[in-house]
């Protein structure tokens, strides 16, 4: 049965990057017979030059066709000027939304070749692979009620409302928990309970939803401490689970533990698994056509789709693992160059990957 993937390049450097994740994803479709068909659409800036919005209902429609939808990035000061809604970034959070993509997968794996590009001493890095899950569409980012008013004293006071329902956190355990099994078995939720009611009953349907995989473990633990525990100890932790809006923060962290922007991908699932995939990166104009992007997080993005939606594993590991052959073999885009190593293009560097998938 053939499946379907939505291609949707973006802006600025989207379409750069998105050229070379195409080219290698083609290649593991006929090296591993995936029967994998491609169509395009519009979303962002491009979207809105085209068809005057950044969400058009032809690619909102597409989107719910097809298994799984492969995103470069959108946004960038040529619509600095439009209004708000209808911003290029607008379009991703409707797309999201629309389509209930509640899971979001931030992987933040250290290669070994780029252990000198963290903030971090490397012995505390080196071999670094721990997977963020974070709630996507629930808690304090979306919550009701929630604005400015003004007191009666006449001061203005800012609100927003903090809450998950039981459905919401069992859904985003499930999922923390399923991929849990797929890894080390590790699970850490992290919450505020402490302070939090809403959290506190976060914790308890983590509890009872462990009980259905009393092959993973489950820990707790603070937002506070989980801050300092990624930066001073990251190793210990396999997955862990966490709210829209601690889960922003921690993803963001944990990423930069890696050092490279540019090697990072991500995954954003609905219930029935299937998903949005795509760099954690934005649309960098400031190196957009100066062929200096790293399409890396892209290709690596297009791995991800392969193994949590598309079910072709085998697939996904020969990207990865050429991914971690043309970092031996030193090639480096600009982002991630260090003494001793080649410089090359987004086109070079897509062109080697191409060449791994295609020995593999
Ligand atoms: P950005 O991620 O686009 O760029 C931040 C820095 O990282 C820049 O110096 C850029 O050159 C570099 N960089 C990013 N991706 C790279 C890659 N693949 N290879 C090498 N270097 C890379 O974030 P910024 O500058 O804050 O935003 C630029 C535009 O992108 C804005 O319009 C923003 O709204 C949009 N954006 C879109 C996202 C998306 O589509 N998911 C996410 C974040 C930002
Ligand atoms: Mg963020």
């Amino acid at each position: 049965m053939s499946k379907k993937v939505l291609v949707l390049p973006g802006d600025y450097i989207g379409p750069e990057i998105m050229a070379e994740a195409v080219k290698v994803l083609d290649a593991a479709n006929a090296r591993f017979g995936l029967g994998i068909e491609l169509e395009y659409g519009l979303l962002g800036g491009a979207a809105l030059d085209e068809c005057g919005v950044p969400l058009p209902d032809e690619t909102l429609a597409r989107a719910r066709e097809v298994d799984a939808i492969l995103l470069g990035a959108v946004g960038g000061p040529k619509w600095d000027g439009v209004e708000r809604h209808l911003r290029p970034e607008r379009g991703l959070l409707a797309i999201r939304s629309e389509l209930q993509l509640f899971g979001n997968l931030r992987p933040a794996i250290l290669y070994p070749q780029l252990a000198g590009a963290s903030s971090l001493k490397p012995e505390i890095v080196a071999g670094l692979d721990i997977l963020i899950v974070r709630e996507l569409t629930g808690g304090i980012y979306f919550g009701e009620p929630r604005g400015i008013r003004t007191l009666e004293n006449g001061e203005r006071e800012g609100y927003n409302t903090y809450k998950y329902s039981e459905s919401e956190v069992r859904r985003i355990a499930h999922l923390a928990f399923d991929l849990a099994r797929k890894r080390d078995s590790r699970v850490c939720s992290v919450d505020k309970s402490n302070v939090l009611e809403a959290t506190v009953l976060w914790r308890e349907v983590m509890e009872e939803v462990a009980t259905e995989y009393p092959d993973v473990e489950l820990s707790h633990i603070y937002v506070d401490n989980a801050a300092m525990q990624l930066v001073m100890n990251p190793k210990q932790f396999d997955v862990m689970v966490t709210g829209n809006m601690f889960g922003d923060i921690l993803s963001d962290a944990a990423a930069m533990l890696t050092g490279s922007i540019g090697m990072l991908p991500s995954a954003s699932l609905d219930q029935a698994g299937r998903g949005m995939y795509e760099p954690c990166h934005g649309s960098a104009p400031d190196i957009a056509g100066q062929g200096k992007a790293n399409p890396l997080a892209t290709i690596l993005s297009v791995a991800m789709m392969l193994r949590y939606t598309l079910a072709s594993p085998e697939a996904a590991a020969a990207i990865e693992d050429a991914v971690s052959a043309v970092l031996d073999q030193g090639l480096r885009t600009p982002d991630i160059h260090s003494e001793g190593t080649t410089v090359v293009s987004t086109t070079e560097m897509g062109d080697a990957v191409l060449a791994a998938v295609q020995a593999a």
